[in-house]
């Protein structure tokens, strides 16, 4: 195949990888449905997918992934900077040096008997002043079709890249040569755990990815790049690179509101990102699920755009009931990753409220509810098209982006922290947001124990020091100034002493915001607590709500004791920042720790 660029440093770069990796043949993406369909034709052809019905999900693949390969491995996730204080106490780090020594070994010849594709990707508009152009190099048909899916690929990348244009290198490879002869026999490839790495070099904008074909281990554009090359990338050129979701309100006047909000991985973050309000007269519609790309605009506003075009969501608990937007955006062109395969051929997992009695799952075993075990792996993907997403906005790809006039922080906690509350100023918020904790979810496969700490749903995916990337919140604060966008922070998951959930989520979710954007109008009022600023009952619109006054009262109370007694914890976290951490975090848990006591 023709090389389709004159590019001197990337075709350099393709030769240098060719020749470590030694593939078998190299084909450059050129992303269109030819492509796509070819791969998804041969993929479904050797076994490694299969098709689903054409008459219930139209142009649909279901894919198993090995039993070991089913979620990000943060233990194996490294920022290699050049000094190991700059990648800092939450990420793992080794010298890039050693590192690179290491990998080229496990790279050497590790695409034999397999294509080196090529994929040209844009994360954002392709030409947007936003955006940025990436390079993935990967021996994986399953990452191609993703990608061509999460990214915009193909010829137009490479026109808009020119002869010398920048660009993000990011290589990756299942680890998995084949023998002469020998084929995958419609398994999936990947190497075991121990020789999986997921390797940033912030210093070079570069990324090598090796030993897992799943998710956010090698669809390099999105964590990789989008969050963490671009988070570096981002407080070196005075932007932000966030892991938020990006959403439009519209208030019964007319009134548009932008709200971004940051929650770590399956707490309900897409769910969220389509919600349908029930608070008459509102209308909410998408702009991105998972990550934002914002710079100060010409007027002084944040402005946001989403990288990315498609969504990679969480499968188990969509439904029409939770996201029906998501239900109707996977209706079609969409490819589906350790769900349950029905027996019509069309796809089931767990709390998509519709019954079955038997299927195959994520395993390929036959499954039914008796089965003792879950159908589909609790972090099942699908992966589909932004653009079907029924209540996408019109200007969704609008390279200026959209002004964020607020944004969420937040978590699942079962106890102590209420429903909402908002930040006393900038700062505040940043506080809040660097201190916030979750219960652990399934997204990554190595997260264990009680509560983790995840500064603004960050860490797993900021390329740099913690402490910095606190103070480069605060600087855009002083930026911005008086066009800082509200910060608040929001908690849906509060159980009762029988283990139910308080607050009844989704649609009614629209209510809190409903709130925070009277609150940014100075439409509503509000009290002080030593927490933040809180809406008193009367100030949130609860009617048609069936909850009672006291489990209200109950998730709007702040209980001073409850967060005296986590002093312990965040103390530890702290600490744990180092001598990094900035003087105006200090200030505010000084601030804090004597509002509580
Ligand atoms: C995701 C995650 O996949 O945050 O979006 O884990
Ligand atoms: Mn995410």
């Amino acid at each position: 195949m023709s090389v389709p660029t004159n590019h001197k440093k990337l075709i350099a770069w393709v030769n240098e990888i060719e020749a470590m990796c030694k593939p078998d043949r190299v084909e450059w993406c050129d992303g269109t449905k030819e492509e796509y369909d070819r791969h998804m034709n041969d993929m479904i052809e050797s076994g490694l997918a299969v098709k689903l019905n054409e008459e219930k999900r139209p142009n649909s693949v279901l894919f198993r992934s090995d039993p070991s390969d089913v979620a990000r491995v943060e233990d194996r996730t490294y920022i290699a900077s050049r000094s190991k204080d700059e990648a800092g106490p939450t990420n793992n780090w080794i010298d890039p040096v050693e590192l690179k020594q290491t990998m080229r070994e496990l790279y050497d010849g590790c695409m034999r008997g397999r294509t080196m594709y090529v994929i040209p990707f844009s994360m954002g508009p392709i030409g947007s002043p936003i955006a940025k152009i990436g390079i993935e190099i990967t021996d994986s048909a399953y990452v191609v079709v993703n990608m061509h899916i999460m990214t915009r690929v193909g010829t137009k990348v490479l026109e808009t890249l020119g002869d010398e244009g920048q660009f993000i290198p990011c290589v990756h490879s299942v680890g998995k040569p084949l023998e002469p002869g020998e084929s995958d026999d419609g398994q999936w490839p990947c190497a075991p755990i121990e020789q999986k790495y997921i390797a940033h070099f912030p210093e070079e904008n570069l990324i090598w990815s090796y030993g897992s074909g799943y998710g956010g281990n090698a669809l390099l554009g999105k964590k990789c790049l989008a969050l963490r090359i671009a988070s570096a990338l981002a407080k070196r050129e005075g932007w932000m690179a966030e892991h938020m979701l990006i959403l439009r309100l519209t208030s019964p006047k007319g009134k548009q509101y932008h709200i971004a909000a940051a929650f770590p991985s399956a707490c309900g973050k897409t769910n969220l990102a389509m919600l349908i309000p029930t608070v008459p007269g509102w209308k909410a519609e998408c702009i991105g699920d998972d990550i934002a790309w914002m710079k100060i605009g010409p007027d002084g506003t944040l402005r946001a755009i989403n990288p990315e075009a498609g969504f990679f969501g969480v499968a188990p608990g969509t439904s029409y009931k939770s996201n029906p937007m998501a239900m109707e955006t996977i209706k079609e062109n969409s490819i589906f990753t350790n769900c349950v395969l029905t027996d019509d051929n069309d796809i089931w997992w767990e709390d998509m409220n519709v019954e079955i009695d038997h299927g195959i799952d994520w395993k390929g075993n036959d499954w039914t509810p008796d089965s003792g075990t879950p159908g589909a792996h609790p972090n099942a993907r699908f992966t589909t098209p932004a653009a079907q997403c029924p209540i996408i906005c019109d200007d969704w790809e609008d390279p200026k982006g959209v002004p964020i006039d607020i944004f969420i922080f937040g978590g699942r906690r079962t106890k102590v922290m209420p429903l909402v509350h908002e930040a006393f100023d900038w700062d505040h918020g940043v506080f809040m947001g660097a201190t916030a904790a979750s219960e652990p979810t399934a997204a990554a496969l190595d997260v264990k124990g009680k509560l983790r700490r995840d500064p603004m749903a960050m860490l797993p995916f900021c390329g740099y020091n913690i402490g910095n990337y606190w103070d480069h919140w605060f600087e855009m604060g002083d930026k911005l100034g008086e066009k800082a966008p509200k910060i608040f922070y929001v908690n849906w998951f509060r159980k009762n002493d029988q283990g139910k959930f308080i607050w009844p989520g989704f649609g009614e979710n629209s209510r809190v915001l409903e709130w925070m954007c009277q609150r940014v109008s100075g439409e509503v009022g509000a009290i002080e607590t030593p927490l933040g600023m809180m809406p008193r009952l009367e100030d949130l619109d609860l009617n048609g709500l069936e909850i009672s006054q006291e489990e209200m009262e109950e998730i709007l109370k702040v209980d001073a004791d409850a967060f005296v007694s986590e002093f312990g914890d965040l103390d530890s976290f702290i600490d744990s920042v180092g001598d990094r951490l900035p003087k105006r975090m200090e200030q505010q848990i000084t601030a804090y720790k004597a509002r509580m006591k």
